[in-house]
């Protein structure tokens, strides 16, 4: 059996969300009824995933921990760590590595969210692929702002580029990564880019260079935010906001999915719904724990 870790990276500076993070993480913004970093958070214990390490900066651990606490209410182990400062995305399997020790991992941004009817499969298939490791395609209008991947119709990857002039393909790649074991130390070799960050994508051509780089598409049923403007953040509030209201079905509950995924029992559940029962949340969670739903 496999066991893949996953980390969510939630330090980083939030400055294009100023003046709302100059004294708290992005991470912690609310994105309609829940914290941003559950929804992160939910992504990863729907590819299965029961370990996870939440890499904060110096300033911010605190309030995730007290949020979060050590996973066990949901059934899981959630460990923190701190980024001393944001030297890029690649940097969380440097600070990561004791860690993910010799498994394999996926890394996830903290301030990206991901919903639709396929994602459990098509994250599942990705976190039993242990050999190679698995990028994710998004259709994009204007793929110049973004990472950049380009498959055959295999999904191997062919090529990717950062933010390129001219793109190769319209898929972005979104902030979720597959890794096999051994990811720390290809980090560790990384030199910095011009910009000073380690960068993902110097990674990712490590295995693209090897064959081992993957690509799931992700169809056009499938939603994808980075939440890290203004604009952006209100934008998937009001996603997930028209979702609950018109479906009553709530958008990546960790409460939720823990009782789905077998990790917490009904009782559990219920307990876990009494705090928040002057909210639709608790009365929800309430609801499915007496299985009105
Ligand atoms: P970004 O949105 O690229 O950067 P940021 O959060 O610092 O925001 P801004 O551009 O507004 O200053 O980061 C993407 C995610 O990764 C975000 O959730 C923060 C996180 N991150 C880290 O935790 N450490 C890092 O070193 C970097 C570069 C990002």
């Amino acid at each position: 059996m496999i066991n893949r870790k996953g980390i969510i990276l939630a330090g980083g500076s939030g400055t294009r969300l100023y003046p709302l993070t100059l004294a708290i993480s992005k991470q912690i913004m609310p994105v309609y009824d829940k914290p941003m970093i559950y929804y992160p958070l939910y992504t990863l214990m729907l590819a299965g995933i029961r370990e996870i390490l939440i890499i904060t900066t110096p300033r911010d651990n605190e309030i995730f921990k007290n949020l979060l606490g050590d996973g066990k209410k949901w059934g899981m182990t959630i460990e923190y760590k701190i980024q001393e400062s944001p030297r890029g995305l690649a940097d969380a399997f440097i600070v990561g590595e004791e860690f993910i020790g010799d498994d394999p991992v996926a890394l996830i941004l903290g301030d990206n969210l991901f919903y639709g009817e396929n994602l459990q499969r098509i994250l599942t298939r990705a976190s039993s692929r242990v050999d190679d490791a698995t990028v994710f395609g998004y259709r994009v209008k204007d793929p110049r702002r973004y990472g950049v991947v380009e498959c055959d119709a295999e999904g191997n990857a062919l090529s990717i580029e950062e933010k390129p002039e001219e793109p190769k393909s319209d898929l972005a790649i979104p902030g979720l990564y597959f890794f096999p074991k051994g990811v720390s130390e290809i980090a560790k070799n990384v030199k910095p880019s011009a910009r000073g960050e380690i960068e993902i994508t110097s990674v990712q051509e490590a295995y693209l260079n090897d064959g081992r780089l993957k690509v799931e598409k992700l169809d056009r049923g499938m939603a994808w935010f980075d939440t890290g403007t203004h604009d952006a953040l209100l934008e998937t509030a009001q996603f997930v906001q028209t979702i609950e209201k018109r479906q009553g079905l709530q958008v990546c509950s960790p409460d939720e999915l823990a009782y789905e995924n077998g990790w917490i029992t009904r009782a559990q559940l219920k307990e876990l719904a009494q705090p928040f029962m002057k909210t639709d949340y608790g009365k929800y969670l309430d609801d499915l724990a007496e299985r009105k739903r």
